[in-house]
């Protein structure tokens, strides 16, 4: 068992965070994920505390967090712990894992919110809504499970929709301005990114989609 404290003495603060996701009983690294099923995936979590708000709200439902960064992860898991919700899982891995992670045609829902849009044409690659992602997210989805999008940058935005209708995936549900909008109040949760942006001043996009068949 690692002691956190050991890690404050030498100020290695990421190291200390580290240590708390590898402690916290809801926090998983990948080859160690036992593959419980869940409902919701956000790929791409960071703190995860999006997630924690919906688990808490879905108490039917399960929802898992996924992220590289376990230092982000475990501020979620914590606050999970904090508030006894049992229906949310964080797993520290990167989405190309995914398919290792869970069953195909398991998920009714995933979520990616606020992603590093990378805007160099050569990291194109990167970006969570490139097509080589929106195949892997089409497969874990159960029929009529839904892919929702939340971002800032209005260029990252139309691309991701581009990649979209490109990759036959249907839009169910799109605002250029989500918080102007009637959409679902779940989809106003707000990420730790999100807060941020919406402090600047500037206006949220949201798509949802399903993947064509
Ligand atoms: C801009 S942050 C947004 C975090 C969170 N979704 C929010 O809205 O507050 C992007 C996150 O995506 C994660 N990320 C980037 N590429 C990833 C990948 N290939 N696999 C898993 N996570 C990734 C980063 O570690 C980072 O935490």
């Amino acid at each position: 068992m690692l002691d956190p404290n050991e890690f404050v003495i030498t100020r290695k603060r990421k190291k200390y965070k580290f240590a708390k996701f590898a402690n916290a009983a809801n926090c998983f690294e990948r080859e160690e994920w036992p593959k419980h099923a869940v409902d919701v995936l956000e790929i791409g979590a960071g703190t995860g505390l999006f997630s924690v708000e919906l688990a808490q709200t879905h108490p039917e439902k399960t929802f898992v967090a996924v992220d590289v960064k376990g230092d982000r992860l475990q501020k979620g898991a914590y606050e999970a712990l904090a508030r006894g919700l049992q229906n949310i899982y964080f797993v520290r891995a990167r989405a190309d894992q995914l398919g290792e992670l869970f069953a195909p045609a398991s998920l009714a829902k995933i979520w990616v919110t606020f992603p590093d849009p990378f805007p160099r044409k050569r990291s194109a690659g990167r970006r969570l809504t490139h097509p080589t992602y929106l195949r892997t997210y089409a497969k874990l989805l159960q029929t009529g499970g839904v892919l929702q999008l939340k971002h800032d940058n209005p260029t990252f935005f139309a691309w991701s929709l581009e990649q979209l209708v490109q990759s036959r995936w249907h839009i169910n549900e799109l605002s250029f301005d989500l918080y102007e909008s009637d959409l679902a109040e779940d989809y106003k949760v707000q990420t730790t990114y999100e807060r941020r942006w919406l402090g600047e001043g500037r206006i949220i996009h949201f798509a949802s989609a399903t993947p064509g068949r």
